[in-house]
C-alpha cells in the first residue's frame, strides 16, 4: 500500500492531481558539455486535504535551483519593470512615509523594486541567496545581504538592523519549502503594525487559463487567499488584503499583518467568496485541469509535427523557466523548434534543461526570420509582439498555447 506524502504545513496527507514526469531543473540552462549531467526530478502536484494547500509532492534542494548562476532577471521585461517601479511608488507613499521607514525585500533578484526605494533615500535592505544577483544589487547602491530568508536570517536582520515596516516579496515566497520558519521569520523581523506584503502566480488564474507551464520546481507552493489566510493564522498573523496582479499570466498580492494590528478588507472577503464559488481546491475541479492539461499537449505537438511536415521553421520565443515543463513534458526538441531567442545574456550560448535546444540572442530571430514563432514569454505578449511588429509585417505567425493552442 502506498503512503501518501504530507503536506508541508499540516502534515496532512497530500492527494496528488497531474504529473508531468522527471522534469531537469528549469532554469538550468546548459553548456553541452553538461548535456550528461543532469539531474531529474518527478513534477507533480497535489492538495492537501486538511488545509487545501497546493503543493509539489516532490522537491529540488535550493541550492540547485538558486545559486551564484541563477540566471533570470526581474529587469528583463519592460512590464516587469514597470510593475515593480509602480509597487515601490506605493509602498514609499503609503507605507514607508516616515523618515524612520524601513523596507526588506526577500528575494530582492536584480533590484527592479529597491532601486526606486535606494533613489528615494529610504532605509531598506534586500535579502538575496543568488551570488551574481546581490552583486548587482550592489552596483546599484542598494543594501542587500546574500542569504536565504528564513527565522534565523530574520532575527539576525532584527538584531542587525531592527525591525521593518515592511516586508515585501515578489515571485518568492511560493518558492521556499520551509514556510513555518519564514512566517515565524516575519513575525519576528516586522513592527507592531508592520505588513508582510508578497505577490505570486494565483491558483485560480491557473486553473482558470490551463496555464500549466506555471508548475515548474521552483514554485513549491500555488496559493489561494483561502490557502494563504490559514497558513499565516498558524503563526499569530493575519491576511488582511489582497490585491489582483496582471503580472505573470496572473497573480495575486497577500497583505499579512500581524493579529488584530489591522482590519481585513471588502477586497478579500469578495475573493474568498470567489475561490470558494469556482471550487478551486475540490478534486474533481483539479482533475478536470489534469485532463486539460493533456488535450493542451496533443494540440500543441498535433500543431508543431504539421508545421515540419509542411517544412516550415519553428523558433521558440523566450527561454523561460515555464518552458522547460512545456518543452519535457510534450516531448519537443530541436527537431521541432530550432532554436529560442532570449534577451537573458546568462541563457544566450546554452541550451534549453532536457531538451538540449539552442538559445540565442534577440537578434538571431531575424536572422533570418522563422515561419512560426512559439511564445514561451506568453505573460509577456503584448510587449513582445509589440517589438517584434516587423516579424508578422513580413508574413511570420505566433504559435500560443495558453489559455489554447492558437496561431495568430
Ligand atoms: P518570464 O516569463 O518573466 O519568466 P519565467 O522564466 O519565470 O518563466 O521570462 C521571460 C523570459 O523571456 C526572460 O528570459 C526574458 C525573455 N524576454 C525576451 O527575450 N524578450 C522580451 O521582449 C521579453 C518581454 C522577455
Amino acid at each position: 500500500m502506498s503512503t501518501k506524502p504530507p503536506c508541508r504545513l499540516c502534515g496532512h496527507a497530500l492527494e496528488e492531481f497531474v504529473s508531468f514526469g522527471p522534469q531537469p531543473t528549469a532554469n538550468a540552462f546548459l553548456e553541452s558539455s553538461d548535456f550528461g549531467s543532469e539531474s531529474f526530478c518527478r513534477l507533480a502536484v497535489g492538495i492537501c486535504g486538511a488545509c487545501a494547500m497546493v503543493q509539489l509532492i516532490d522537491e529540488v534542494p535550493n541550492e540547485q535551483m538558486f545559486h551564484k548562476e541563477y540566471p533570470f532577471r526581474t529587469s528583463g521585461s519592460a512590464g516587469a519593470r514597470a510593475h515593480f517601479e509602480q509597487t515601490a511608488q506605493w509602498l514609499l507613499d503609503t507605507k514607508l512615509a516616515d523618515d524612520q521607514s524601513f523596507v526588506i525585500e526577500i528575494g530582492a533578484n536584480d533590484g527592479a523594486m529597491l532601486g526606486s526605494v535606494q533613489k528615494a533615500g529610504v532605509r531598506h535592505l534586500g535579502i538575496e541567496p543568488c551570488g551574481d544577483l546581490a552583486d548587482i544589487c550592489e552596483s546599484k547602491g542598494i543594501q542587500v545581504l546574500s542569504a536565504y530568508f528564513d527565522e534565523s536570517t530574520a532575527r539576525r536582520v532584527a538584531e542587525e538592523h531592527g525591525l521593518a515596516d515592511v516586508i515585501f516579496s515578489a515571485n518568492t515566497i511560493s518558492h521556499i519549502s520551509y514556510l513555518d520558519s519564514v512566517f515565524r521569520g516575519a513575525e519576528a523581523l516586522l513592527k507592531p503594525d508592520g505588513l508582510l506584503i508578497f505577490e505570486d502566480p494565483y491558483w485560480v488564474d491557473i486553473v482558470a487559463k490551463t496555464s500549466f507551464d506555471l508548475i515548474y520546481d521552483e514554485h513549491l507552493y500555488f496559493f489561494t487567499a483561502g490557502s494563504v489566510r490559514d497558513a499565516v493564522a498558524r503563526y499569530g498573523l493575519t491576511l488582511v488584503d489582497v490585491q489582483r496582479i496582471s503580472l505573470h499570466g496572473g497573480e495575486v498580492r497577500y497583505i499579512v499583518a500581524r493579529e488584530g494590528a489591522h482590519q481585513p478588507t471588502a477586497a478579500l472577503s469578495g475573493l474568498l467568496e470567489a475561490e470558494r464559488a469556482a471550487r478551486v481546491t475540490e478534486l474533481a475541479t483539479l482533475e478536470r485541469f489534469a485532463a486539460r492539461v493533456s488535450e493542451r499537449k496533443t494540440a500543441l505537438v498535433g500543431l508543431l509535427q504539421d508545421v515540419a511536415a509542411q517544412g516550415k521553421r519553428v523558433a521558440g520565443y523566450g527561454a523561460t523557466a515555464k518552458s522547460t515543463t512545456v518543452l519535457n513534458y510534450c516531448g519537443i526538441g530541436p527537431e521541432l523548434v530550432s532554436f529560442i531567442c532570449d534577451n537573458t545574456p546568462g541563457k544566450q550560448g546554452r541550451f534549453t534543461p532536457g531538451t538540449h535546444i539552442p538559445v540565442r540572442s534577440p537578434e538571431a530571430f531575424a536572422d533570418p526570420y522563422p515561419d512560426y514563432a512559439l511564445l514561451f514569454a506568453w505573460n509577456h505578449q503584448q510587449e513582445v509582439m509589440a517589438n517584434e511588429q516587423a516579424f508578422a509585417d513580413a508574413g511570420g505567425k505566433w504559435i500560443l498555447y495558453v489559455p489554447e493552442v492558437t496561431v495568430a
